[in-house]
């Protein structure tokens, strides 16, 4: 069955297209054959990805969570990073499914948080090249949950952007920001993913983090989060995007941080030289997502993704 199918398959004039079905149907057949699927189960299945293409909307991608939660996303990723990220340069981690294009633009020293319902810290720190060099006018998009756990798109009002802004670094390649510790929080449970976390007996909760993408002409976009060390499910994050050199922790005592009397966090960034245009974001803002995935769909939309 499966040399007739690829066999078939080989008219694909798209030798990338070709590449990746003939090996998906070879992975899909021996996964068949390997846990002996019966077609009822295999109808549960279509029933499972039917229902989580139906979960998403402008505001929600219940795909991304998916492949987050299956490691999907995380392996893509540093794959990605193995052939372009220089050795000294940031890590990068998972964009999620909360990212959202066109945050405000705020001045440097603004608070991201509209109604913060405790106390500030700033988040600090530089934007470099790999030998050291301050990179001016770079652009970081910062996002992240309110104190409670919530994204601003799950809240009441998703179309009010909250606790996520944009900053440009200065020019000794510096940034700084006030904003509150976020809640580590639970992925979303209320769809078939959170059915399937459930079956499985796993938590869902990831560790608290705040995300940022950051940019600069002739450098690599880096997308990655910041994880406090102090959190309950540091070491068991269901979407896996923690490593060690992510790891952050709030000070009370640091002399340099730009805010005195602010708890402070502190995280430098090293950006690699761009050597493609190749996206790293395995991830868009939902409201992108919808119709980009026709097999040949207009490339705009899908440039317009990354
Ligand atoms: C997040 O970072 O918020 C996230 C990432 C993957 C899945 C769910 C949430
Ligand atoms: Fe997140």
């Amino acid at each position: 069955m499966t040399d007739t199918v690829i066999a078939q398959m080989a008219t694909t004039p798209d030798a990338r297209l070709r590449e990746i079905m003939d090996s998906l149907v070879r992975h899909l057949h021996a996964f068949a054959r390997e846990v002996r699927l019966t077609p009822e189960e295999w109808l549960r299945g279509i029933a499972f990805l039917t229902a989580v293409g139906q979960t998403c909307t402008p505001h929600r991608q219940e795909f991304i969570l998916l492949s987050d939660v299956l490691g999907l996303s995380r392996l893509v990723n540093l794959m990605h990073d193995a052939e372009g990220r220089e050795e000294v340069a940031t890590e990068t981690s998972l964009l999620g499914p909360f990212f959202r294009e066109n945050a405000p633009v705020l001045p440097l020293g603004s608070s991201i948080a509209r109604t913060p319902s405790q106390a500030e810290i700033v988040l600090y720190g530089t934007v470099r090249d790999s030998e050291g060099r301050p990179i001016a006018g770079a652009t970081l998009d910062v996002w992240q949950t309110d104190e409670h756990g919530l994204y601003d798109l799950q809240r009441q009002s998703p179309e009010e952007m909250d606790l996520r802004g944009r900053f440009v670094t200065d020019a000794e390649g510096r940034y700084h920001l006030r904003t509150v510790k976020p809640l580590g929080y639970s992925i979303p449970m209320d769809g078939p993913v959170g059915d399937l976390i459930r079956a499985q007996k796993r938590h869902g909760f990831r560790p608290a983090h705040i995300h940022m993408m950051v940019g600069a002409t002739g450098y690599r976009e880096l997308v990655t989060a910041l994880y406090f060390a102090d959190d309950p499910h540091i070491d068991s994050d269901t979407v896996f995007g923690v490593s060690a050199a992510l790891l952050v922790r709030e000070r009370h005592d640091d002399a340099n941080a730009p805010l005195p009397g602010l708890p402070s966090v502190r995280f430098d960034i090293v950006l690699s030289r761009a050597r493609d245009q190749a996206a790293g974001r395995v991830g868009a803002d939902p409201a992108r997502v919808t119709g980009a995935g026709r097999v040949g769909a207009d490339p705009q939309t899908i440039t317009a993704m990354r």
